[in-house]
């Protein structure tokens, strides 16, 4: 049972039975703050951030870590990884505003985004963001408008057609993707030419971001010589001067016991080594690397805990046994069929059992958090914990059914910090008009 304590934080512990994770029992949290209750682990955000921070700056000294709010974020936990060193990707008006909020020094944010509009490209210029990441022809028409005399500075985000071998709903570097501009049409060389002419723009770098998650390094071995060969022709043909590469995010995560995800230090060295190696055959001055890990800093560091209510048993078909939470809070089983590991927070010591489906608690015969997983003979009132929730659950929750969107508290050598309340039945009708 024990051996799912890998896929928890770091400080996670059994203890007479009882999960605890910072030194807080998980049931306690639960009958503190109700359930679902999403625990993130500070020591292990920390530990991530400095994990990506180290390892590529030992191997590739000018690395920028930048934080993909997508994966979950709020103001405390942009303030916590501000103060590890971490810039941000954001790819919203909502997102630049939490940053922003958080105290995030505006030249650290990447703008990123397929479709920004013309207000969010606004409040990107005005508030001074370091980087726009441009997406398309559209958004470098539109900077050219909303410019006013700035010089704003962009990279170009490209699809180098690399599939990174994860689902379809998370694959956006190949070319049929909405996403940048394709290398294989000419579109890219034509956005380097109009970046090249352009007042409102200044070209640094180029960018791409390959899908998620990504267990193998190949995909970036592969990618980053395509990237480089183009930035290549770029400078003998357009007088490119490339001071940066983005290679995007997609580190993995290790949700279950037989995927395990590689290390930072094998994603660190591979495409370390692909930089200096593609730049070094091309003559190119080596460029500052940029990362964008999501998932990968605050995926481990996050558990969702949900408390078992019915428990239907269909004999010789299924025993389904629903939770308090489900697809509202975490949509990933049901969107595209991601797979969790189950451990029972409150009887954790305990083998055996019978195999099971947790359900969640939402319309939709969909709605199954974990299908067929063995586990003790569960009871109303038993506190479950889904290890690895802390990238794309909350950040993708939804209010479906009119349910309460969960609360996040942050946990730390036995304290707990209340850094998200449960919404109200009145935070449901607060935007009503009547
Ligand atoms: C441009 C870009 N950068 C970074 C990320 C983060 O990916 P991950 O959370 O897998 O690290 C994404 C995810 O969609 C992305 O689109």
């Amino acid at each position: 049972m024990s051996d799912k304590l890998i896929l928890f934080p770091e400080t996670a512990r059994i203890e007479r039975g009882h999960l605890s994770i910072g030194g807080r029992d998980a049931a306690e949290l639960c009958r503190e703050f109700g359930t679902p209750l999403y625990v993130f682990d500070e020591a292990m955000l920390r530990t991530q951030c400095r994990g990506f921070i180290g390892e590529f700056r030992q191997r590739y000294p000018d690395t920028r870590v930048v934080y993909a709010c997508k994966a979950f974020i709020n103001r405390a936990l942009a303030a916590l990884l501000a103060g590890e060193g971490l810039g941000f990707d954001v790819v919203s008006g909502g997102e630049l505003s939490i940053v922003l909020a958080a105290g995030a020094a505006p030249e650290r944010i990447y703008f990123h985004g397929n479709n920004k509009s013309r207000e969010e490209l606004a409040a990107a210029l005005g508030r001074g963001v370091g980087r726009i990441v441009a997406d398309n022809f559209h958004e470098l028409a539109l900077l050219e408008e909303l410019a006013a005399g700035r010089r704003q500075k962009v990279l170009l985000r490209l699809t180098p057609g690399i599939d990174p071998h994860t689902h379809k709903f998370t694959t956006t570097g190949i070319v049929d993707s909405k996403f940048g501009f394709s290398l294989v049409d000419g579109q890219a060389e034509e956005a380097v030419k109009l970046a090249g002419r352009s007042r409102a723009v200044e070209l640094v770098g180029l960018h791409f971001h390959l899908g998620s998650p990504i267990f193998e390094m190949e995909p970036y071995e592969k990618a980053i010589p395509v990237v480089l060969d183009f930035a290549a022709a770029m400078k003998e043909r357009h007088g490119l001067a490339l001071q940066e590469l983005s290679i995007g995010g997609g580190f993995a995560v290790s949700y279950v016991l037989d995927r395990p995800a590689p290390p930072i230090a094998a994603y660190a060295e591979a495409i370390a080594t692909a930089v200096r190696e593609a730049c070094r055959q091309r003559r190119l001055a080596g460029p500052a690397l940029v990362i964008e890990p999501g998932r990968s800093i605050v995926g481990r560091a996050g558990v969702a805990l949900y408390s078992v209510g019915a428990v239907k048993r269909i004999p010789g078909v299924r025993t389904y046994v629903s939770v308090d939470g489900g697809m509202a809070d975490n949509i990933r089983p049901a969107l595209y069929g991601a797979k969790y590991e189950v451990l029972v927070a409150n009887r954790a010591g305990e083998e055996g059992g019978e195999v099971v489906s947790i359900a969640g608690k939402f319309c939709e015969s969909g709605d199954i958090l974990v299908q067929d997983v063995r586990l003790p003979a569960l009871r109303a009132g038993d506190i479950l914990a889904l290890p690895a929730a802390g990238a794309y659950c909350l950040s993708m929750a939804s209010n479906y059914n009119s349910s309460l969107k969960p609360p996040v508290v942050l946990v730390k050598d036995g304290q707990a910090r209340l850094i998200r309340r449960r919404e109200s039945y009145d935070d449901l009708m607060r935007c009503d008009e009547v």
